[in-house]
């Protein structure tokens, strides 16, 4: 069977034309905390925190970029925690700026979290996500997450729910991950 790995609504994106992604080093700490705290506002997290994930080897980091005429602008990004012999994956983050969203860079960066996740034989992959972001969890839903529960009140000082989410990597064949 082949190891190639096909996501669910895996298909070629054009609304994406021009952004592609590399890994993400601490040198990105700033921009990607920029990013971050507009984003994320209240649940945004420290710049201390996020230099540690994007420097612990258990993770996988990638930002998405523009070149404007020899200058890269960094318009998102995402990362992975999956410790290599664990089984398990977590979707760190993911964010991408709003000027950009809506043409395909949300959806290129999980492919890539969870290609890394496939590489490092994760069997399942999770995350959490504000009950209020609709947008976020149709993006996960259609990449073949499933709800697996709820952890009230977990976004303080909002009390918004957490929804968790689990996508089961044995359960879609390597080679008949959907279109
Ligand atoms: C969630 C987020 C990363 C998606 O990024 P994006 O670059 O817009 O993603 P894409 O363009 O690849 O869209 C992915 C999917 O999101 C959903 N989506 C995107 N924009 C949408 C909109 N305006 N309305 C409804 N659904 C939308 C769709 O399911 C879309 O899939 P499709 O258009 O390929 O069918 C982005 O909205 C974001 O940064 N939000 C703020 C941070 C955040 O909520 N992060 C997640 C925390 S768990």
């Amino acid at each position: 069977m082949s190891d190639e790995l096909h996501i669910a609504g895996d298909r070629p994106d054009a609304r994406s034309a021009g952004i592609s992604l590399r890994l993400a080093t601490t040198e990105d700490l700033d921009r990607i905390m920029q990013i971050e705290t507009s984003v994320f506002e209240a649940d945004a997290w420290s710049t201390e925190l996020m230099r540690h994930e994007l420097a612990d080897k258990n993770c996988h980091y990638v930002v998405a970029v523009i070149d404007m005429t020899g200058e890269e602008i960094i318009v998102g990004y995402g990362g992975i925690l999956a410790p290599r012999g664990s089984g398990d994956g977590d979707i760190q983050t993911i964010a991408t700026i709003p000027t950009v969203r809506g043409r395909g860079v949300g959806r290129v960066i999980m492919h890539d979290l969870l290609t890394a996740a496939h590489d490092r034989k994760a069997e399942r992959v999770f995350l959490e996500v504000r009950a209020d972001n609709p947008i976020a969890i149709g993006l996960y839903r259609s990449l073949g997450f499933a709800e697996i529960g709820v952890r009230e009140g977990y976004y303080q000082p909002d009390n918004v729910d957490a929804v968790i989410m689990r996508l089961d990597m044995n359960a879609v064949e390597p080679a008949g991950w959907s279109c």
